[in-house]
């Protein structure tokens, strides 16, 4: 099998960067993480990729006069890696549409709500102060507008009486756990694709749901 060259962009802990990491280790797993980027020197995820001996490297926002300067030198770094896919993995910063536009349909992003609902930051105060039920986490093909995008899969997660936004993010980051791999799965293998703006194809692998209900959840 080829496997496809995954970078993945990151800002902090690199969570989930670690769950795309334990993934690639299957032999039948269709990506392998060629470059890490981090545009913050001090990011804990670099030191789970150093530790995993997956390339990785800074390149930092505040050494670049504009936002397309920035987004270049990413550029010139993911081809010389051969990069074919980017995950995006908790990375802070926002796009040149130049950058989006180059990576259009090859482009991933993980986001903890349920989209198109709570786009942006400070999700799960706003999920808690809404009263909302059912939250989740959602991995969509990156666009222009942030958090917008082509849906590939999404989690659903429970709100239970009591939580606070730190119990609710880490709930809903167990499931990203789970769902960023499996969302990364469908695309590199080709199970799915992009066709009028929405994901069409197969919707789950074998033995995999395409989403997890709070049911589900909570058995675990
Ligand atoms: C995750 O909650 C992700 O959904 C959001 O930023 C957070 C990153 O966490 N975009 P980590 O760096 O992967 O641990």
């Amino acid at each position: 099998m080829t496997k496809k060259r995954v970078g993945v962009l990151i800002s902090g802990r690199g969570s989930n960067l670690q769950a795309l990491i334990e993934a690639c280790k299957a032999p039948d797993y269709p990506a392998r993480i060629v470059l890490v980027i981090s545009n913050v020197p001090s990011a804990q995820g670099l030191l789970r990729a150093e530790a995993s001996l997956v390339p990785a490297l800074t390149i930092n926002h505040q050494d670049f006069a504009s936002r397309e300067e920035f987004d270049a030198a990413l550029d010139l770094a993911l081809d010389e890696a051969g990069v074919e896919l980017l995950c995006n993995a908790g990375f802070m910063r926002l796009h040149s549409n130049g950058f989006v536009e180059r990576w259009r349909d090859r482009h991933l992003n993980i986001h903890p709500s349920l989209l198109p609902a709570f786009k942006g930051l400070h999700v799960h105060t706003r999920v808690l102060a809404e009263g909302v039920k059912i939250t989740g986490t959602t991995v969509h093909f990156v666009r222009p507008e942030m958090d917008t995008g082509p849906i590939v899969a999404q989690a659903a997660v429970s709100v239970l009486p009591g939580d606070t936004p730190d119990s609710l993010a880490a709930r809903v980051l167990n499931a990203e756990h789970r769902l960023y791999p499996l969302a990364l799965r469908l695309v590199a293998s080709g199970a799915v694709r992009v066709d009028a703006e929405l994901v069409v194809g197969m919707t789950q692998p074998a033995g995999q749901p395409p989403l997890f209900s709070p049911q589900l959840d909570e058995a675990l």
